[in-house]
Parts: C-alpha cells; sequence; structure tokens
C-alpha cells in the first residue's frame, strides 16, 4: 500500500499541472484507509452535505433518520414549521430515540420512556424527581446545522462552518434559470454502491462515459463527443461544470417526450439544447435539462463503501399535467443509476490488481483533473500552496 505522504505528494502534484495533462488518481487513492481518514476529518466531517429535500418532511412533525459520517440524525420539521437536524440519542443513557421515518408530535425513547418534543426540547422524564443531577433543561436532544439550498437540505457537522449559502452562491448563479426550486420528487434513489467515494464522484462529473456505459440509455440523448467547457470556469473554484450537445433526434424543434417542455422563457437556447453536468465540491451532483434533473449525494461509509442518495425531479407542473412522461423518465434514470453503480463496483473490483495503475484522462475529463486539484487543496493545503506558488 502506498504510503498516505506518498499520496497526498501525487494529489498535491495536480495543482501544478495542466488540466489536459493529468493522470487518473494512483490506484491505492480509492483503497487507502490512512487516506479515508483523512478525507473524513478534512472533508466529510467540515462540508455541508446533502441529506435530502425539503419534500421529504411536507408537514409539521413529519421525520426520518439519516447516518450522518457516523452521527445518528433525524430530519424533522417542528411543529413550528421548521426543519432541524436532531442528534437521534436519549440525554439520559443515549438509545435512539426515533428510527425510520414516519410522522410524530412527540419522541418518546423505547428504553425508559423520556419524551422529547419536536424540537429536542426534552418534556417528560418519570421517576426523575428525587435526582439531584437531573436539569430538564440541559437535556435536550443536540441539534447539527441544516440549511437549505433550492428545496434541498444539506447537514454540516460543523458548527462553526460557513453557511451553505457562501458553499453554493458561485453554482447558484450558474443554475439560475433551471428553476431547481420549483422541481419535485417523480423517482428516489438510496443504496449503498461498492468502491471508494471519489470513484461515484469522478463518474458522476463527466459525459464522456456516456460513449460506452450508458450508450443504450442517455449517451443516445448526450452523445460523448457533444462534451463541451462554458467559457467561465467557476471562479471560486467550489464545483465543476461541463455542457453536453443533445443528439440529433433531441434538437430543438424535435417533439420527443424527453425534450424539455413546460414554460421555456426564462431558459438560453444553450441551456434549452445541452444537458448540464453540476458537481458541486465534495459530493453532490445534477445532471439537468430544462425542467429536470437527476441528482445524487454522497457519503463515504468506508474505504469501499459509498452511500448514495438521489432522485430524478421535474418542475411540479409538468408532474401534475403528465404523469405518464414522468413515469418513463423514473424508468430511464433507474436503468443510468444501476449502469453507474455497476461501473463503479467494478472499478472497485480491479483497483486491487497488482497490474492496476494510473491512466492518461481525456480532455472531455477536465473536470475530474479540477476535482483532484479540490482534494489537494482539501487533504494537503500546504503542499498545495507550496506547488501554487512554483506555477
Ligand atoms: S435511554 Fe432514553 S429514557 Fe433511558
Ligand atoms: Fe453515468
Amino acid at each position: 500500500m502506498t504510503s498516505l505522504d506518498d499520496l497526498l505528494d501525487a494529489i498535491a502534484a495536480y495543482i501544478g499541472r495542466p488540466e489536459t495533462a493529468c493522470l487518473s488518481l494512483p490506484p491505492d487513492a480509492y483503497l487507502s484507509s490512512e487516506l479515508h481518514a483523512l478525507e473524513v476529518r478534512e472533508i466529510f466531517e467540515k462540508s455541508w452535505l446533502c441529506v435530502g429535500r425539503d419534500e421529504y418532511v411536507p408537514e409539521p412533525g413529519d421525520y426520518y433518520t439519516i447516518d450522518v459520517m457516523g452521527e445518528p440524525v433525524a430530519v424533522v420539521r417542528g411543529t413550528d414549521g421548521r426543519v432541524r437536524a436532531l442528534n437521534t440519542a436519549c440525554r439520559h443513557r443515549l438509545m435512539p430515540v426515533v428510527e425510520g421515518r414516519g410522522n410524530a408530535g412527540r419522541f418518546v425513547c423505547p428504553y425508559h420512556s423520556w419524551s422529547y418534543a419536536t424540537d429536542g426540547r426534552l418534556i417528560g422524564a418519570p421517576h426523575m424527581e428525587g435526582s439531584a443531577v437531573f436539569d430538564r433543561a440541559a437535556c435536550r436532544l443536540p441539534s447539527y446545522r441544516l440549511e437549505a439550498w433550492r428545496g434541498f437540505l444539506f447537514v454540516n457537522l460543523d458548527d462553526d462552518a460557513a453557511p451553505l449559502r457562501a458553499a453554493m452562491a458561485s453554482m447558484d448563479a450558474a443554475t439560475a434559470n433551471y428553476r431547481i426550486e420549483e422541481q419535485t420528487e417523480v423517482f428516489h434513489y438510496e443504496k449503498p454502491w461498492n468502491g471508494n467515494w471519489k470513484l461515484s464522484a469522478e463518474n458522476s462529473m463527466e459525459y464522456y462515459h456516456h460513449i460506452g456505459l450508458h450508450a443504450g440509455t442517455v449517451g443516445v440523448q448526450m452523445p460523448a463527443g457533444g462534451t463541451y467547457f462554458p467559457e467561465i470556469p467557476p471562479v471560486d473554484e467550489s464545483f465543476t461544470h461541463e455542457r453536453c450537445a443533445m443528439g440529433d433526434e433531441y434538437l430543438a424543434g424535435a417533439d420527443h417526450p424527453l425534450n424539455p417542455r413546460g414554460d421555456l422563457a426564462g431558459l438560453t437556447r444553450e441551456e434549452l439544447d445541452t444537458g448540464y453536468l453540476v458537481y458541486v465540491f465534495p459530493a453532490f451532483t445534477m445532471a439537468m435539462r430544462a425542467g429536470a434533473n437527476n441528482w445524487l449525494s454522497f457519503r463515504p461509509s468506508g474505504p469501499e463503501r459509498t452511500e448514495v442518495l438521489g432522485g430524478y425531479l421535474m418542475w411540479k407542473d409538468l408532474v401534475e399535467d403528465d404523469p405518464e412522461i414522468s413515469a418513463a423518465r423514473a424508468a430511464l434514470i433507474e436503468k443510468v443509476n444501476a449502469e453507474d453503480e455497476r461501473a463503479t463496483s467494478e472499478l472497485a473490483r480491479v483497483m486491487r490488481s497488482r497490474k492496476a495503475a494510473r491512466g492518461p484522462l481525456s480532455p472531455f475529463e477536465k473536470t475530474i483533473a479540477q476535482f483532484y486539484k479540490y482534494l489537494a487543496r482539501a487533504l494537503a493545503p500546504d503542499r498545495a500552496a507550496a506547488a501554487r506558488a512554483a506555477e
């Protein structure tokens, strides 16, 4: 196994390299438990991670639980209408007070029946009157930072992190015309994938693999050869983006069911005639067309396992007007996600081969080179700064 020190040297070296002269990461970067531990500490425990959508908890009392980097979290819409991320561990002796999903007016711990309001306040603790150390006000379920962006919910385990809007501002401006806030889920996806999270990430930031993996599905709509890069790169390096010109039969004018429909007045010609792939560091991706959005969020649960959460969204009025189209698109996306999962698992399987080696990235994979530069800044800031100074 390559040492952590050597892996970080290899990652920092991307800083000085042109995006068209990059190799893929060393295979051990997808296997090393030391690198994984560093990624958890320096990236995932400090970044905004998408944990779902506002529409998963539409009513007061609605909740669902989710493991966020080992933290037991309940996303709850309080009776005051506000969505919170609560730590589920009871303040008595740490039993999770809630599991799964549902609607509740309060949470009652299954161990000794302490009960909590939907904002985390302790409201009942039987037989505690005689305790000299019991302080009701101090026994509240702690909360995590939770903020929303255009219908998506993000949690940050770092209580001192900068607000979500700071992390999203640059991407928000680039995607404003797509009216993501008007979308609703027509297909839900939630599954652990074999393999390191960076394999899932890389797979989600290039159209190049449409030529092989998705040749029978979205590769027809968006052929790999249509890939191009918007002239303005993300100035704050918080995300990557690229576009793909639609295949001939899908271009404007063709009355294809997968073509944009609805109120398209606010979209540019380019936005109507292309797919737009946006990857926000560290682990949130949206593959969009006008009115539609196939999103995924990744959370590593080990060096070689990734929790994948996502869905396919469409503008609400389209879903109401034409449920058949939503169903057809949902069926397509189910296939596409299965193809992506298969590729990621296959890569994970051969990564340990003694003959595994780094390979040259295509110019169509400039976004992956940008991702590696992000990793360098996040994981080896001193070495990255030195490499930058030497540029
Ligand atoms: S652990 Fe919850 S009431 Fe005892
Ligand atoms: Fe894909």
